[in-house]
């Protein structure tokens, strides 16, 4: 996938030595947030896990309260259904300790309530033996030399106390690139937010009481990435940082051969057409964050005879093609076209916007919802023949359900945007 973690998650990873040779990790899942319903959906331990190598040997220590969660092994399939009839393995005691011992992929799921379905679920891949070679990640795309960006952090919802945690901004800043050169833009409510950039240690502690850090407290902020290494930013009022108001990111050279900063970016080179699976391996889910789908437009360039492949679980999505207005006010009773049956492909035939969501309750609110800008071919043979997408229906929208609570989300509001994400994830969260 050519993905690539570019920050330093603020794992404290156990590292145990075992005999004299092989080295045993622990791997503390969801890290100090532990196990629970995270605030943010199954993205949370999507990413989680995206930051972690697991080899044969290592142990997965599941951190929970009593009573209040559980965890089980389960097979694929009773993953992916969050089907928790016969568990492989069912703990019910906190710390829950799993042994990784064959190489091959492992799924974990919550069995209580509807704790799966919100997102209390974990696969990972074992890929190695400790002590063999590691195999070589596979071969990313050398970075590209390309002119400077400003980057939004946070992108739409800006410089806010997430709502899933630090592991918001974590998702953000993944797959993300960030040269010298480049500008990082906290945009917030000026009063109730502010931001710093501080040292490694004050972020971790989230306390600055015995640094100099400089407080930018007029938004938005601009910070120019000026040298290579990492950056550390949190906000400094109240518990904005304990909560997840904090940021780090690892800045590297640009690769060009003279990275000025009036390079040009490169013009878009003519290609075949491309199949683009939204989401990549997450699919088309209610992710773990209302810019999530942004992120993964973020950088992609759309030409006309694309294809867009959307993966979801029947009967819990769909796919509905909407007009902007629609997209932006999440009017989902008046689609252009609806398809129900997962995989859903859709051929990118005209340029322009083009606006996706799912009808099913309050899935756009919550951030299922992609919007794109499909560019002209420059060629004059544009392909002709739609690939029609499986029968087009009209939904009858996702099924009524009781909402459930979360078992742990973060106390104290941060703004406006946190408070209205906060709560209709509250209440609303569910497939
Ligand atoms: C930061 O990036 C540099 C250069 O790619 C790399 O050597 C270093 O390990 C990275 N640090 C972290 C914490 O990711
Ligand atoms: C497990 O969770 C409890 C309660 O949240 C916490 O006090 C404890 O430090 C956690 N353990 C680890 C290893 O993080
Ligand atoms: C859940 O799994 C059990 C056995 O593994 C199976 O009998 C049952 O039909 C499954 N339930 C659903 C809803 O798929
Ligand atoms: C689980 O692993 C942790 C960390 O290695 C350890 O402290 C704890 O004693 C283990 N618990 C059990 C029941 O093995
Ligand atoms: C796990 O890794 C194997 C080997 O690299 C790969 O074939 C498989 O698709 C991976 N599974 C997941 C869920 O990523
Ligand atoms: C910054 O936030 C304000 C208020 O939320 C919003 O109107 C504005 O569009 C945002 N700017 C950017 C660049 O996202
Ligand atoms: C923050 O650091 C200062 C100086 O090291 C220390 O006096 C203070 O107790 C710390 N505050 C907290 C909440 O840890
Ligand atoms: C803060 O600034 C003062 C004066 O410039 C300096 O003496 C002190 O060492 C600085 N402290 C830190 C932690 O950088
Ligand atoms: C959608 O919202 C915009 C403002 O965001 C408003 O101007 C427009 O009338 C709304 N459209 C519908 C159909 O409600
Ligand atoms: C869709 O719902 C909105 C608000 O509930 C309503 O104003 C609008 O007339 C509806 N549109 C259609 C086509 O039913
Ligand atoms: C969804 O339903 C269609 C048609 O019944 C089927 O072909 C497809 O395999 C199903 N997809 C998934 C992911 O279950
Ligand atoms: C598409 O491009 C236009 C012009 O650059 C821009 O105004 C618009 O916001 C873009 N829309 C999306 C969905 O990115």
């Amino acid at each position: 996938m050519g993905r690539q973690l570019t920050i330093a998650i603020l794992a404290i990873t156990v590292v145990a030595l075992l005999h004299s040779t092989a080295a045993q990790e622990t791997h503390l899942v969801g890290d100090k947030f532990g196990w629970l319903v995270p605030p943010g959906g199954a993205y949370a331990y999507e990413a989680w896990a995206e930051t972690q190598t697991f080899a044969v040997g290592d142990i997965l220590v599941f951190n929970f309260t009593n009573g209040d969660q559980d965890v089980a092994r389960v097979t694929k399939e009773a993953f992916t259904t969050c089907n928790s009839t016969n568990p492989i393995t069912l703990k019910t005691t906190s710390p829950a300790n799993f042994t990784l011992d064959t190489i091959g992929e492992y799924y974990f799921i919550g069995t209580k309530d509807k704790h799966c379905g919100l997102g209390q679920k974990l696969a990972i891949n074992v890929t190695a033996e400790h002590g063999s070679p590691t195999p070589s990640p596979a071969p990313k795309p050398s970075p590209a030399p390309r002119g400077p960006v400003t980057y939004v952090v946070g992108d739409d919802f800006g410089w806010i106390v997430p709502p899933g945690g630090e592991i918001a901004y974590a998702t953000w800043a993944y797959g993300k690139t960030f040269y010298v050169g480049d500008t990082l833009e906290f945009n917030f409510t000026t009063g109730e937010q502010d931001v710093a950039r501080v040292t490694k240690e004050a972020f971790e502690s989230c306390n600055i009481s015995n640094t100099n850090a400089t407080v930018e407290t007029t938004g938005p902020a601009y910070f120019k990435l000026e040298t290579v290494g990492q950056y550390y930013f949190i906000g400094t009022k109240d518990k904005r940082c304990e909560l997840g108001q904090k940021l780090a990111i690892n800045v590297t050279a640009n690769p060009g051969p003279n990275p000025s900063p009036s390079v040009p970016a490169p013009a878009p080179t003519p290609r075949g057409p491309v199949t683009y699976t939204v989401g990549d391996k997450l699919g088309w889910i209610v992710p773990g964050s209302g810019y999530a789908y942004a992120t993964w437009a973020y950088g992609k360039t759309f030409i006309v005879g694309d294809t867009l492949v959307f993966n979801f679980v029947n009967d819990t999505q769909d796919v509905a093609v909407v007009t902007k207005s629609a997209y932006e006010n999440c009017t989902t009773n008046n689609t252009i076209a609806v398809y129900t049956k997962s995989p859903v492909s859709i051929l990118l035939n005209t340029s322009g916007e083009h606006f996706f969501t799912s009808t099913y309750y309050r899935h756009c609110v919550l951030g299922q919802k992609l919007a794109i800008n499909v560019t002209a071919r420059s060629t004059a043979t544009s392909p002709s023949g739609s690939v029609a997408p499986s029968s087009p229906t009209t939904s009858t929208g996702g099924p009524g359900s009781a909402p459930a609570p979360f078992s742990s989300a973060p106390s104290k509001i941060g703004s406006g945007h946190f408070t209205l994400v906060l709560i209709s994830m509250a209440a609303f969260f569910f497939y």
